[in-house]
């Protein structure tokens, strides 16, 4: 398997796109630290799910806008399985707002879960990968609105905008480190994210108009393109951001 040996911590991993990296990591043979907050049964299920498959999985509270958790977090992940070679920031939040009527706490939350969290769940990481000297991959989950426009929804796309930055940033600074940085961006998925558009259809086929392939896409489908950029194979990706979106972006200049 192509991540034999590996370790992996991915955050807000108990539901929809990070659940589903935390299971295809495991199953590609990386040990895994599944990250949630407030979410223990879940974040349970999935490591009982990844164990009785003969992989190896824990998993750990911690809020990733919180410097002392983060750290406590990958000291704990460290303590477990030695080391991370694979960080993903799959943690995110999107909430919905006309910009003249936005909240600030909206604001803050939003770019405090989706921009900071990253950061500092990467400096952690990207620390302990540098003092041993091994190097390692960090994958941002970020979106195709890191790029086109989405219309009450300026705080997620700013951050979106941000870690777009963050890992070109990251790949030169920590490229001395062989610390590759990879952001990708999904489109549309069948998470709870969207639920509210999922469970309309109405809203879902519109949606569904917009993508060329014609269908919302699986997190499974994003977990196999994460895992592809968490293994050696991908050796000589960093600073970029694969977008997987079924057309999506090709066909919309704003959603
Ligand atoms: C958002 C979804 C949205 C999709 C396509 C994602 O980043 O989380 O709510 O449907 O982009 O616009």
């Amino acid at each position: 398997m192509s991540l034999d040996g590996k370790v992996a911590l991915v955050t807000g991993a108990a539901t929809g796109i990070g659940r589903a990296i935390a299971i295809e990591l495991a199953r590609q043979g990386a040990s895994v630290v599944v990250n949630h907050l407030e979410q223990q049964g879940e974040a349970d299920g999935i490591v009982k799910e990844i164990e009785s498959k003969g992989g190896k999985a824990i998993s750990l509270s911690a809020d990733v806008t919180n410097s002392g958790e983060v750290n406590c977090m990958v000291e704990q992940a460290v303590g477990q399985f030695g080391r991370i070679d694979v960080l993903v920031n799959n943690a995110g939040i999107e909430m919905q707002h006309p910009f003249l009527e936005k909240p600030e706490e909206e604001w803050d939350r939003v770019i405090a879960v989706d921009l900071k969290g990253p950061f500092l769940c990467s400096q952690a990481a990207a620390r302990m990968m540098a003092r041993r000297g091994a190097g390692g991959t960090i994958i941002n989950i970020s979106s195709v609105h890191e790029d086109i426009p989405f219309p009450g929804y300026a705080a997620y796309c700013a951050a979106k905008g941000g870690l777009r930055m963050l890992c070109r940033d990251l790949a030169l600074e920590l490229a001395p480190y062989h610390i590759r940085i990879v952001n990708v961006g999904p489109g549309a998925i069948a998470t709870p994210i969207n639920r509210q558009t999922l469970e309309d259809p109405d809203k879902r086929k519109a949606l569904e108009r917009e993508i060329p392939l014609g269908y919302i896409g699986k997190p499974e489908e994003v977990a196999k393109l994460v895992a592809y950029l968490a293994s050696d194979d991908a050796s000589y990706i960093t600073g970029t951001t694969i977008f997987i979106d079924g057309g999506l972006m090709r066909n919309t200049g704003s959603l």
